[in-house]
Formats: C-alpha cells, sequence, structure tokens
C-alpha cells in the first residue's frame, strides 16, 4: 500500500477521524493541501476547490506511505477507505453547517446512493467500507489502523441505506425541513 485514500461524502467525518490519526503518529495530507501544494486549484465553486485532477495524479507520487483525507482521495491512491454515515445523521450535520438546502441534499442523496463507494472501486485497487453511524472517532480512526497494519478488511457491500431506512426514507429526501 503505498497510499491510503480516507474518504467519504462531505460530513462523515474524515477530517476529525485525520486529525486522531496524526495525533497518533500517521502522516496525514488533505487533499486540498495536495492540491495546494503541486498548484492544482483551478477554482473555487459553492465554496469548494474546483482542482486539475489529472494534473495532481501527475504531480503526487509519494514516496513514502501517507494518508490523504477528502471526498476526492481516492482518486490518488491504491487503497481507499471510505467513511460512511447513516443519511439521516449526515442531513442534520450538514444542516448544521448552514449549508444551503440545495447543497445538503445533493450530499445525502449522494450517500444514499454509495456514489463515492462506486468511484473509490473504479479507481483503487483495494476498497474497505465503515459504517461510522454509531461508532465514536475514535473507534473509527482504530478500525482505520486495523486497516493501516494490515489486521483487517472491511469489505465493501454490507451498507444498503435505502433498505435500513426504510419508513424514514421520506425523512431523508423531504426537501423541506
Ligand atoms: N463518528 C462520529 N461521531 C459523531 N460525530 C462525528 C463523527 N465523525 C464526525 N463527526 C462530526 O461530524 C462533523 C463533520 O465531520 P468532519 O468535518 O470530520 O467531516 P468530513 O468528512 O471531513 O467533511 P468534509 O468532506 O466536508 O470535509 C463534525 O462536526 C464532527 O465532529
Ligand atoms: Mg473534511
Amino acid at each position: 500500500m503505498k497510499a491510503l485514500a480516507l474518504t467519504g461524502t462531505p460530513g462523515v467525518g474524515k477530517t476529525s477521524v485525520a486529525e486522531v490519526l496524526r495525533r497518533k503518529g500517521y502522516e496525514v495530507i488533505s487533499f486540498n493541501e495536495l492540491a495546494r501544494k503541486f498548484d492544482c486549484i483551478i477554482g473555487c465553486e459553492d465554496n469548494c476547490f474546483v482542482v486539475d485532477l489529472e494534473k495532481l495524479k501527475e504531480k503526487f507520487k509519494p514516496k513514502k506511505f501517507v494518508i490523504i483525507e477528502g471526498h476526492l482521495s481516492h482518486h490518488l491512491a491504491d487503497t481507499a477507505i471510505v467513511l460512511r454515515c447513516n443519511p439521516l445523521i449526515l442531513k442534520n450535520r450538514l444542516l448544521c453547517r448552514g449549508w444551503r438546502e440545495e447543497k445538503v441534499m445533493e450530499n445525502v442523496e449522494a450517500e444514499l446512493i454509495d456514489s463515492i463507494l462506486i468511484e473509490a472501486l473504479d479507481v483503487c485497487r483495494e476498497v474497505h467500507e465503515i459504517d461510522t453511524s454509531n461508532k465514536s472517532i475514535n473507534e473509527v480512526a482504530d478500525e482505520v489502523i486495523s486497516v493501516v497494519e494490515g489486521k483487517a478488511k472491511y469489505p465493501p457491500g454490507k451498507i444498503d441505506w435505502i433498505s435500513e431506512l426504510d419508513n424514514d426514507i421520506e425523512e431523508v429526501i423531504r426537501k423541506t425541513f
């Protein structure tokens, strides 16, 4: 494993888990920091950087193991851990950030239909999936470390929010809060 991507829909906890990993001595860099470092930021839309991904992929050649965190980080790594979060919890988190309704719903929908997982499966050699919904940030960090150390695998495919939420699905997709 040359680089590990800590990826997932906005709000699932990537940066929070990254902070714990840094405290434990792992080298963790954010996708945006990398984009800035390699001069690959080409714009800003909706408070998010627009990154020249092809240029960044060409320029980023890690010499030693590094963890990259961000919702596009899977494009830069051979292994990805996709953090997942119950869409109802995610919706509340994103609303608390003060994001506008449309942006919240876009991201809740993306989580509901496994968007990032599907992308990661497309571009990475190895993909793990961790449900963070009922875990503390420290517990999630421990699970990430167990993957890094080769002690555990979290194969994707166990999470099915649409079936799990069942009766709550209307609550998830309701456009008026
Ligand atoms: N396991 C968890 N349990 C409870 N709260 C959590 C957990 N993980 C993250 N949070 C909270 O959720 C919020 C979003 O977390 P964070 O900023 O780490 O997400 P992110 O995946 O980095 O989002 P973004 O892609 O937008 O940067 C924070 O307020 C954080 O404290
Ligand atoms: Mg973050």
